[in-house]
This record gives structure tokens, C-alpha cells and sequence, in this order.
């Protein structure tokens, strides 16, 4: 082979390398953006990086297409290492034709997913682009109809992360929201169905596409999405850092890392963190951080729905899954959002054979016709079908209240929780003190000569008799009453003894979800 073959497939590849030119490259990191490639080289392991397609071209010859190379068709993609695993990725490349998405830059990426699937590894999604590429038409729509029924097919096969690092409009949005985890960029990624021009057309209605869709408001009020970070190097970082929590593949169990904390760490601390009075509240955070691995956890959608936690730690070295209701807020009540970001998540440890840990301390269902007219009847309903469903091993420690639906919402023993551990200061009832004082002592309350004083005793000799640990426990609901300062140890215990757990479902087409 003559020495020019070589060179000219070099000078192709820098050509192709050198994206949409210097010009556009420039103004991508003048807007606090990297490009597609420098994304993926800080996601990957130095040098583990192959890019595939990157001589793929478009078949557009509409307009200006004929006309327009668009090099690697707007999108770069491959597959290399992660701390040593094996992880797919793409990332658009938004100085070529704006990232645009037509039929070659689609099969790029359904290239990526199939053997992403084939081979059972992750896959990151680096979305940064305009959107259809509108010179395309309905090629364009037919690309992104591809992506999206492979998002749901490889949905519980092989963890799916999307990252925004830019634009990311129309219908486009719905290939992130199909897969497991969003992660977005504050200031430079916003994500809408309809962008602030056209609500300002339709409704009239005046907004940001910041305030629109930016990313504390999809972390914060949609739910949409489920990390923020201040800039793209820590997000990567974020990235890496939670794809340590999860295994490759539905078939696989997360990696286990050494551990350098003692297994029976005996925490005294714990032994006094509930306060005398059961309506004050107390930080959830404090506990988890006191039971885990170093004290290290990962939140996940920390800013949405804080009357609930969610979270990914280690035990053992071992990925868990943690759900906690948060005291510090709404009482730590469940709501229709706490409910849909614990069902989710519920869902993702069981697909990806995490077990779960459940912290509880909750009052109830947040009362209210907001509530009620917002359908928390079928939204709750996603926890308590998510937990049935779910085949891990399930672990709960009760440390204060459990009432009523919420204590079966939160796991009870019936819905599947193979251990439950509860700390003396737990109360699991019916319902309150309060209010079950009000109707089972009714009469009594009434026809007493000082009904506040009667009030005040009847609501002690209920608490006296029901809002311990010690009936739970009598009836086998509760496994044990343990004391709080020993609460690692016996997790570590408890979860070590479940490693084999073993448990079937009927076979079906699939099961139907409250939606
Ligand atoms: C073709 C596009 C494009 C698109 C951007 N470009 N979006 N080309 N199709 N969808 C091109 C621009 O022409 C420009 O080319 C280059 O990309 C950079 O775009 P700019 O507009 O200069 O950049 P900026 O000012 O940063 O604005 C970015 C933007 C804007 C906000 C994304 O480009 C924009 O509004 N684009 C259209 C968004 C949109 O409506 N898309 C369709 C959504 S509907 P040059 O050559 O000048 O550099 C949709 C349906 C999907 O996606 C349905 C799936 C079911």
C-alpha cells in the first residue's frame, strides 16, 4: 500500500476530528460548553476510547444538505472503559449542524444500544443538539422513533444514562426521559417539549428557557431530571461516580469494593438522634450517613420531593439502595411526588438487582384536595406495586412513626420487606395518637367533667398501649427490636444472610403499572 492511502486516511480523520471547525468549536467553549469528543474523552478511561462510524455521511440532499458535510453526522460515538468496564456512549456534537438529528446520525446511535445490549453494558447518552434536523423531515422523525423503542426495549437490560449538556427540545426529550437517569448542567442545558416562543404564542405566557427548563427546574419542580451539577467536569465525574453503584447488566450484581469501614462500627450517637418529642422533627440525612459505608452515599434526585430520600451507598462494599422518609420535611409525610420518585427508584434497584434499605419514619399521606384531585390514590399506588414487585432483598429499619397506608406504602412485611428492624422509639399503628384518641375515645372525651384532660389521658394511655414497636413485634411484623447504636452491624448481617435470596413472579406479558 502506497504511503499517500495512509496519509490521506489520516488527514480524513483530522478533518472529521476537527468537528464543525475551529470557529464553532470556539463558541461552544465560549458558552461554557465542551465538545462532543472532550466530553467523552473525560468519561473514559485514558486512551480506552474507539470511535465507530466516524466516515458515516448523510443522504440529504434537501436545501442546503447537498451542500453541507457534516462530519461523524453531528454525532460521536463508541465505546471504551469506565474504571475498567465496559461502557457505550455518544455524544452530539452541536458544532455540526447543531447537533442536529437526521437518519445517519440515528443509526449511529441505535448502532451504539444494539450492541450495547448484545455485550450487556451500560450506555451514556450526551445529548447537545437543535433537535429533527429539519432539512431531514420525516427521516429525522423516524430516527428519533428508533432511538426511543430501543430506550424501551434495553429499559431494565442495561442501566441508561442521559446527560444534557445543551439544547434539548421537542419531542428529542423523550429518548432521555425513557431511560434511567438524567443528569444536567446549570445554565448551559435546558430540555422542553415546547420551547418560551412558541407558550408565547399559544398562551401568551412570558418565561426563560432557563426558568422554562433549565436545570434546577427539572432537579427541583419536575422531577424530570436527576442530578445537577455546577459545570460538565463534575458532572462527568457524577457520571462515573454512579455508574460505580450499578452492575453492568440486569444479570449481573453491582461491583464490590473493598472496605475500609468496620462492619460492626457501633454508632452511639444513634442511640439519641430521635428526639423526647415524636413531633419534632430530625434529619434522616444524619442516620444514613451513620449506617454506610464511610459515610458516603449518593442522592439521587436530592433537590425534588425532599419529604423522601433516595439514595445509592455501600454496606459491606456492596451497592444498596436506600428510601427514607425525611422528618425535616412535610413531616416526612408521602405525596404524590414523593411517591413517584420512591416508585421509580424502587424499581430501578429491583431491575438492577440492588438491594433495598428502608428507613422509616412516617406520619401518613400528606392530606388535602390538591393531593386528592392531583391522584395520590394512583400514585401512592406506584409504591406499594413497585415494593410488591421488587425481588431483592428488602430491608427495613422503623425508627420512629409507621401509620397506617403509609407504613404498608413504605414495605411492610406483607408487601415483601424480608427484614424488619424497628428502634424502640418506633410507633406502628393505625394512626396517630391524636387522632385515633379523637375517635375511638369519643364518648369518653366528651361526657368527662374536664374533656381536655380526658382528651390529654386518652391520648397517653394510647400511646402507651399502641405507638411502640412491641405489638408490631408480637404479631411477627416486626423481626426484631434492635438498639439503634447497633443498627450497621445488623444491616450488614441482615443483608449478608439474604445474598442468595431467591423469589419468582408468575410469568406474564408484563404487569400494569398505575400510571
Ligand atoms: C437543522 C439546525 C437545527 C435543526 C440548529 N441547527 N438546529 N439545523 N435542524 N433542528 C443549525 C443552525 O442552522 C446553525 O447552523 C447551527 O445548527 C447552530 O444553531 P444556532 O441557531 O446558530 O445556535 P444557537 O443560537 O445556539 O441556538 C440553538 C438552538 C436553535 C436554540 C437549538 O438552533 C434552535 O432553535 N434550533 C431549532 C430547534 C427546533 O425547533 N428543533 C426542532 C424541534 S422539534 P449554522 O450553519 O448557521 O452553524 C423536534 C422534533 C423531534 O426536534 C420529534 C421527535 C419525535
Amino acid at each position: 500500500m502506497s504511503i499517500d492511502k495512509i496519509q490521506d486516511l489520516q488527514q480524513r480523520l483530522d478533518s472529521i476530528r476537527e468537528g464543525g471547525g475551529k470557529d464553532r468549536i470556539a463558541k461552544q467553549h465560549k458558552a461554557g460548553k465542551l465538545t462532543a469528543r472532550e466530553r467523552i474523552n473525560l468519561l473514559m478511561d485514558e486512551g480506552s476510547f474507539v470511535e465507530l462510524d466516524a466516515f458515516v455521511k448523510h443522504r440529504c440532499t434537501e436545501f442546503d444538505m447537498k451542500d453541507t458535510d457534516a462530519p461523524a453526522e453531528g454525532v460521536v460515538t463508541g465505546y471504551g472503559t469506565v474504571e475498567g468496564r465496559l461502557v457505550y456512549a455518544y455524544a452530539q456534537d452541536f458544532t455540526v449542524v447543531g447537533g442536529s438529528l437526521g437518519e445517519m446520525h440515528a443509526k449511529k446511535i441505535c448502532k451504539v444500544l444494539d450492541l450495547a445490549m448484545k455485550m450487556g453494558a451500560p450506555v451514556v447518552g450526551i445529548n447537545d443538539s437543535g433537535g429533527a434536523r429539519i432539512q431531514e423531515g420525516v427521516d429525522a422523525l423516524s430516527g428519533y422513533g428508533q432511538i426511543f423503542y430501543r430506550n424501551t426495549i434495553a429499559s431494565g437490560v442495561i442501566p441508561q444514562i442521559s446527560v444534557i449538556m445543551g439544547p434539548c427540545a421537542g419531542g428529542a426529550v423523550y429518548s432521555p426521559a425513557l431511560t434511567d437517569f438524567i443528569f444536567m448542567v446549570e445554565k448551559t442545558s435546558q430540555m422542553f417539549i415546547t420551547g418560551p416562543q412558541v407558550i408565547k404564542a399559544v398562551t401568551g405566557e412570558e418565561v426563560s428557557s432557563e426558568a422554562l427548563g433549565g436545570a434546577m427546574t427539572h432537579n427541583s419542580i419536575s422531577g424530570v431530571a436527576h442530578f445537577i451539577s455546577q459545570n460538565e467536569e463534575i458532572c462527568i465525574a457524577e457520571i462515573k461516580r454512579l455508574l460505580s453503584y450499578l452492575p453492568s447488566n440486569n444479570l449481573e450484581t453491582a461491583p464490590v469494593f473493598e472496605v475500609s469501614d468496620d462492619l460492626n462500627r457501633i454508632e452511639e450517637a444513634l442511640n439519641t438522634i430521635i428526639p423526647e418529642n415524636s413531633n419534632k422533627p430530625y434529619d434522616m440525612k444524619d442516620i444514613i450517613a451513620a449506617l454506610v459505608d464511610n459515610g458516603e452515599y449518593m442522592e439521587v434526585q436530592p433537590y425534588y420531593a425532599q419529604n423522601i430520600i433516595t439514595a445509592f451507598a455501600r454496606l459491606n462494599g456492596a451497592s444498596i439502595g436506600i428510601i427514607a422518609n425525611q422528618p425535616k420535611v412535610l413531616a416526612g409525610c408521602l405525596d404524590i411526588n414523593a411517591s413517584d420518585k420512591a416508585g421509580r427508584f424502587i424499581r430501578t434497584c429491583d431491575a438492577f438487582n440492588i438491594p433495598i434499605l428502608n428507613l422509616i419514619d412516617v406520619p401518613g399521606f400528606l392530606p388535602g384536595t390538591n393531593q386528592e384531585y392531583g391522584g395520590i390514590i394512583r400514585h401512592g399506588a406506584k409504591m406499594l406495586y413497585a415494593y410488591s414487585e421488587a425481588t431483592v432483598p428488602i430491608v427495613n429499619v422503623i425508627t420512629r412513626k409507621a401509620y397506617g397506608g403509609a407504613y404498608l406504602a413504605m414495605c411492610s412485611k406483607d408487601l415483601g420487606a424480608d427484614m424488619v428492624f424497628a428502634w424502640p422509639s418506633a410507633e406502628i399503628a393505625v394512626m396517630g395518637p391524636e387522632g385515633a384518641a379523637n375517635i375511638i375515645f369519643k364518648k369518653d372525651i366528651e361526657t368527662a367533667e374536664n374533656p381536655a384532660q380526658a382528651r390529654s389521658e386518652k391520648i397517653q394511655e394510647y400511646k402507651d398501649r399502641f405507638a411502640t414497636p412491641y405489638v408490631a413485634a408480637s404479631r411477627g411484623f416486626v423481626d426484631d427490636v434492635i438498639e439503634p447504636a447497633t443498627t450497621r452491624q445488623r444491616l450488614i448481617s441482615a443483608f449478608d444472610m439474604l445474598s442468595s435470596k431467591r423469589e419468582t413472579r408468575p410469568s406474564k406479558k408484563h404487569g400494569n403499572l398505575p400510571v
